[in-house]
């Protein structure tokens, strides 16, 4: 060894005793900026609580990571919804133990708050930042909030949920979960689905186990669900691997598969994969987004859109598939007027039809859905002939299944002015524009609403009892309530926290505009518009119903659902009542137990 070897070996050395001697307790009014201070460390220095590099350089986010390997390892992250901060941002522990994220105009966004008596945070050698009060007792712990994965000794708790994240670079909430069910099983879904078998696509089969099952990760890498008498009912990975130098992660990834990983501290190489919840890349259901479905090219992933389809985003799979050309279906009936019908043959879809029928073969199902004016695609097995509407969900490419979904597809010289451009980019710049300009109408619509509203009553919004005959059916457990303008202030910051957590609802909206949204939209749906506007002429009535409508179709969080503009004015125009939208995509409630039938677009025919 040489001399230099020595040396740095030796500086090597002491630079991990400081960093052991600069972790300890994080004492009351300390705080940390991504610019100078190091994070909190944990005793050994390999887990760390405090800001890492997200989104644009200069951009971080605040959470818990592995400080001592080179891989970047996220292990948790707080309030992942919320956008990436610059580095005059704090993270303050304040004088009164709570934890906040401070901008530096002194707003505060809590992270952990409303704790008493504290008296020093930790971050713990497990990986658990706790903050303690002073009996000494643990009253506040990220352990507690799982996002994304799950370290060892993490347990998933019942009730609680690991959300995916969007990408590896990206730990806002992405498109799947992975439920501890109260009914004893541990169920993956994609998001904003029911928890009902339909939707799943994992299951540990685990199902009456009683109302207390979680879900363990010990150290040696062994996952299993662990009842309330502390048995150990079902094996989810094998377990029995080596721990001296080791250290393991479970993590629910963005692809929707479940993945144990191990990382040898020694080596210090990257994470490698030692357990999959399957091979099959494609059982995620929703992978694809709507109208696409999946298939595996070289046993990976890959999204095809239905006939007649693009990608709304190239790129984005999740934003899934719109039609090529005219949206319309409508327009004529039967083979003559040009449409035709074609196959994805073997595959596997939702089945939501709204009509079923017995036909011989393909064909006969085809020519049914032909002369269907309502008849959008049809899903044909055994003699079944299934008919949908569009959008098509949770579809993929199954070698053993004998399904064949049949689209209808327009003539091909049917194709909506301005859509037709050659290149593929300024098609997207269109429809970008069309979607943008959608949803500012769609805001733009509910504000001049709301200011008619005010002039019309010539004051301020003295209003009370705005949906006071509503029986807001969010959950089982709430009952008939009515709310003031003033009260809707007051909740604001709790349905901005609701917003902010868990889905990626109405990004285009600022979170007034979305509050504002579910309020109109609840109150539309219970018949009341009569009741915010108190309007006396049945035509005012009807024209103001039908604006409410058409500006709820316009913020549609699905933007293969929202009408063009040409649609939009026909909306607006027309003495016919414009139908009311699909509402579960339309409340923010996250995990909406409304049924997941989607309601056909606004029927186009007179356009
Ligand atoms: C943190 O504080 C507690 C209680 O004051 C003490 O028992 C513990 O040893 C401290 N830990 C470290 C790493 O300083
Ligand atoms: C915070 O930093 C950003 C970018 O680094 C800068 O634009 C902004 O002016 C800063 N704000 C304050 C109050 O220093
Ligand atoms: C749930 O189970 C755990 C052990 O798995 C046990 O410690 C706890 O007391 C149980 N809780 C209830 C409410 O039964
Ligand atoms: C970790 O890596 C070291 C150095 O290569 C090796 O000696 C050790 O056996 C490895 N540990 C395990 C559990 O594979
Ligand atoms: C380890 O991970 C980093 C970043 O995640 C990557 O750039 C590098 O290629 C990986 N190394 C190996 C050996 O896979
Ligand atoms: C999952 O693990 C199996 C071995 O258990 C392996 O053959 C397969 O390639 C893995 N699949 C993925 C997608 O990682
Ligand atoms: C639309 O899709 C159909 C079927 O996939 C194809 O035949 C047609 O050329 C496409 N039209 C455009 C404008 O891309
Ligand atoms: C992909 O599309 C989804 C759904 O429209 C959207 O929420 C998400 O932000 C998009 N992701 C990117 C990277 O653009
Ligand atoms: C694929 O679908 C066709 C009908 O579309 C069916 O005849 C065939 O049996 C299916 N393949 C398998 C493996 O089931």
């Amino acid at each position: 060894m040489t001399a230099q070897v020595f040396v740095l070996m030796v500086l090597v050395g002491s630079c991990v005793v400081a960093a052991q001697k600069t972790s300890s307790n994080v004492t009351l009014g300390t705080s940390l900026s991504p610019r100078s201070s190091s994070p909190w460390l944990s005793p050994s220095g390999l887990y760390a609580m405090g800001f890492f590099a997200e989104g644009s350089p200069g951009f971080y986010k605040v959470g818990i990571f592995l400080a001592g390997i080179p891989e970047r390892t996220i292990v948790w992250t707080a309030n992942r919804d919320d956008p990436p901060v610059t580095d005059n941002f704090t993270l303050v522990f304040t004088a009164e133990g709570q934890l906040f994220l401070q901008s530096p105009q002194g707003d505060q966004t809590s992270i952990a708050a409303g704790l008493q008596l504290v008296q020093y945070a930790s971050m713990l050698d497990s990986g658990n930042f706790a903050i303690f009060d002073v009996n000494g007792n643990i009253i506040w712990q990220s352990f507690s909030y799982p996002t994304d994965c799950l370290i060892q000794t993490q347990p998933l708790l019942t009730g609680n949920q690991l959300f995916s994240s969007m990408a590896v670079d990206n730990h806002a909430t992405g498109i799947f979960r992975l439920k501890m069910q109260h009914d004893g099983n541990l169920i993956q879904y994609p998001i904003n689905t029911p928890d009902t078998a339909p939707y799943s696509y994992y299951t540990s089969w685990t199902d009456g186990k009683g109302d207390n099952v979680s879900l363990r990760f010990d150290i040696d890498g062994h996952l299993y669900l662990m009842n309330s008498f502390g048995s150990n009912i079902r094996n989810i990975t094998p377990g029995g691997l080596p721990t001296k130098g080791m250290t393991y992660m479970f993590r629910l990834d963005p692809d929707g598969l479940m993945r144990l990983y191990s990382h040898n501290l020694t080596q210090n190489t990257n994470w490698s994969v030692v357990w999959n919840s399957t091979s099959d890349k494609c059982d995620p259901k929703g992978l694809c987004g709507l109208n696409g479905y999946c298939v595996l090219v070289n046993n990976d992933a890959e999204c095809r859109c239905i006939p007649g389809f693009d990608f709304v985003m190239p790129g984005n799979w999740s934003a899934g598939c719109a039609r090529n050309t005219s949206d319309s279906t409508c327009a004529s009936i039967g083979a003559e007027s040009g449409y035709s019908m074609q196959a994805v043959d073997n595959s596997t879809w939702e089945d939501d039809s709204y009509s079923t029928m017995v036909t011989v073969d393909k064909q006969s199902c085809s020519s049914a859905c032909l002369g269907d004016c309502n008849c959008e695609a049809a899903l044909f097995s055994q003699g079944q002939c299934r008919k949908q509407r569009l959008p098509l969900r949770y579809g993929r490419r199954q070698v053993t299944d004998p399904t064949s979904a049949l689209i209808k597809v327009g003539p091909a010289d049917m194709i909506v002015p301005g859509r037709n451009f050659p290149q593929g980019n300024r098609k997207e710049v269109r429809k970008d524009v069309l979607i943008v300009g959608a949803s500012l109408a769609g805001i733009g619509f509910i504000v001049m609403v709301i200011s008619l509203f005010v002039i019309y009553r010539g004051t301020v919004w003295t209003y009370r009892k705005i949906c006071d005959k509503i029986d807001i059916e969010l959950g089982d457990d709430v009952a008939p309530r009515s709310f003031s303008y003033a009260q809707l202030e007051i909740i604001t910051d709790n349905f901005k926290e609701q917003i902010g957590r868990g889905r990626n609802v109405n990004w285009e909206l600022p979170k007034k505009e979305a509050v504002l949204q579910d309020w109109v939209t609840e109150c539309c749906l219970n018949g009341n518009v009569q009741e915010i506007t108190k309007l006396d002429e049945k035509a005012d009535r009807q024209q103001f119903g039908n604006a409410i409508r058409t500006g709820l179709w316009c913020i549609m969080d699905e933007a293969t659902l929202r009408p063009t503009m040409k649609k939009v004015l026909w909306m607006l125009e027309g003495n016919t009542e414009v139908p009311m939208p699909p509402l579960h995509s339309l409340l923010s409630d996250a995990d909406s137990s409304t049924s997941s039938s989607v309601t056909a677009q606004p029927d186009s025919r007179d356009i």
